[in-house]
Formats: C-alpha cells, structure tokens, sequence
C-alpha cells in the first residue's frame, strides 16, 4: 500500500515564558492512500497541531510532514480542511460559501453551481441555500462547513471534531454519509473526534495520542469490514474494540 500522508519524527514546541513547551514530541505515523484514520486523546495533546500540519497550517520546529511523498508546504486543494470550529463568511449564503472554496479552485461557474447544489444536498441543507450564517443554527453552520470542503472534492480530507457540535442523529447521518463518499471517491482521511464510538465505527485504525508531552500512545486496528452498518455497531467485537480504545485514552499513565 502506498504512503499518503507521512509524520516523521515530529516535534513541534512553543515558546513560553520561561523555556519552551513541548505540544507534539517525535511523532511518527504513516496513513496509507485512502485510508480512513480517527485520532483521539485528551484535550491538548496536540491533535489539532498534528492535523494543522498536514494542512500545511502549522510548521513542524523539526522532523518532516509529508503528502504523496512531498513535504508539506502550505494549503492546497488536494487537501481539504473542516476546522474544529466552523469557519463560515458571514456575509454570504450558505450557497456561496459552499461555492467559495470551488472559486479558489478555479472551478467555472456552471461546474461550480452544480458541485455545490450535490454538496449541500448531501448534508442537507437544501431548503437553506440561500440563508446566512447568522440564521442557522450551531450544527447547521458546521453542516455547510462540511459542504464547502466536500464541494472541492479534495483526495485528503482532514477533519477537526467537525460533528462535535451536532444532534446525535444528525451525527450518525453525516457519519454513514462520509463513509459512503470515501469508499466511493477513494479518499484519505485523517478525523479527530472525541467520541469513541465515532473513532470506532469510521476508522480502520484508531490513534490514540497522549498529552504532556502530545505523543502517539497506541494504534488499534479496527477489524470490522465495510460497509459499516447498525448491526456492525451493536455488535460484540465493535464493543470490544471501544472498550480497548476507551481504556487506552482515559487510563493513560503520565509520561516518565
Ligand atoms: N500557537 C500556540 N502557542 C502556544 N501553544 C500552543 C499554540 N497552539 C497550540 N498550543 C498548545 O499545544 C498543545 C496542543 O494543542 P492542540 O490544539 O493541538 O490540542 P488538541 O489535542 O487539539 O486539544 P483539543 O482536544 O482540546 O482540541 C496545547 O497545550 C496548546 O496549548
Ligand atoms: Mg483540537
């Protein structure tokens, strides 16, 4: 299986006061072309700053990020990003919003309009095409930043908590939905979430990560087949692995 996305021995330390802080020490993980990856840890391990780097956000201070076997060096439309907290244009409709990513893209105008009427669709949103930001709700906002980067229709998605905010049937929705645009349009994906049931049913391998220093704990292979379905979700080994997962993050042993 080929590499998509490559940490290798990355660390990434902050400035204080007095010395620096460490937020990510030597991490080293390798997520294959289209795999799907869920990470989990405690608040402030680093997730958000592993996840930045792969977006080209945030620069490693050393060790090296790697996509199709390139460094990293800034966004791209390969890679599309759905931030822990949505980042809409309050002064444009959920429509262009959604088509706003496909403008920077060079997407033309026809082609645009329709990948943004399927994306919203898809999340939906249909009825509020038109609405702004301001007249919808926490988990519609965060539906129509979902919608913008699945318009670009990016090979990499990389994905912070982005149905955090959202019911818990709405959840499960967005969840068959994304797994079902994966298999089908053979994405990579890297989902940070802190439900361990969601880590579960939508990955193949789960990471779990540490804080003090932000480090990579555990990696738990997820032997469930796809398609994923209710009955996979109710069963015995899904519980099991929760379980492993559930241990691995909330009985973790501080860093010697
Ligand atoms: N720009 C910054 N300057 C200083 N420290 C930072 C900066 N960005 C992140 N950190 C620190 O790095 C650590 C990791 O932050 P990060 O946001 O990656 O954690 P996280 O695992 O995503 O947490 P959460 O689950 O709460 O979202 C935190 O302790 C945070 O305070
Ligand atoms: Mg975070």
């Amino acid at each position: 299986m080929t590499t998509k996305i490559s940490f290798r021995d990355v660390v990434k330390t902050y400035p204080m006061r007095e010395g620096t802080f460490t937020a990510l020490d030597h991490v080293s993980l390798d997520i294959a072309d289209q795999e799907f990856v869920t990470v989990v840890g405690p608040s402030g391990c680093g997730k958000s700053t592993l996840m930045s780097m792969a977006a080209g956000l945030v620069e490693p201070s050393s060790g090296e990020v790697l996509v199709d076997g390139d460094p990293v060096s800034g966004p791209g439309p390969d890679r599309g990003v759905i931030f822990q907290q949505y980042a809409l244009f309050p002064w444009l409709s959920v429509r262009k919003n959604v088509e706003f990513g496909l403008k920077l893209a060079d997407i033309p105008g026809a082609e645009r309009r329709r990948r943004a009427e399927r994306a919203i669709e898809l999340v939906g949103l249909s009825d509020f095409a038109d609405a702004l930001p301001k007249t919808l709700s926490g988990g519609m906002k965060q539906r129509c930043a979902i919608a913008r980067a699945y318009a670009v229709n990016p090979k990499v998605l990389l994905m912070d908590e982005p149905f955090g905010a959202l019911d818990a049937l709405t959840r499960v929705q967005l969840q068959d939905q994304l797994l079902h645009t994966w298999s089908q349009e053979q994405r990579t994906v890297m989902f940070i979430t802190h439900d361990v049931d969601e880590a579960v049913y939508l990955a193949r391998r789960v990471i779990v990560m540490a804080a003090r220093p932000g480090r990579v704990q555990q990696i738990i292979d997820v032997d469930l087949p796809y398609p994923r379905t209710e009955e996979i979700r109710l069963s015995p080994e899904f519980g099991r692995i929760r379980n492993e997962v559930w241990h691995s993050v909330y009985h973790q042993a501080p860093a010697a």
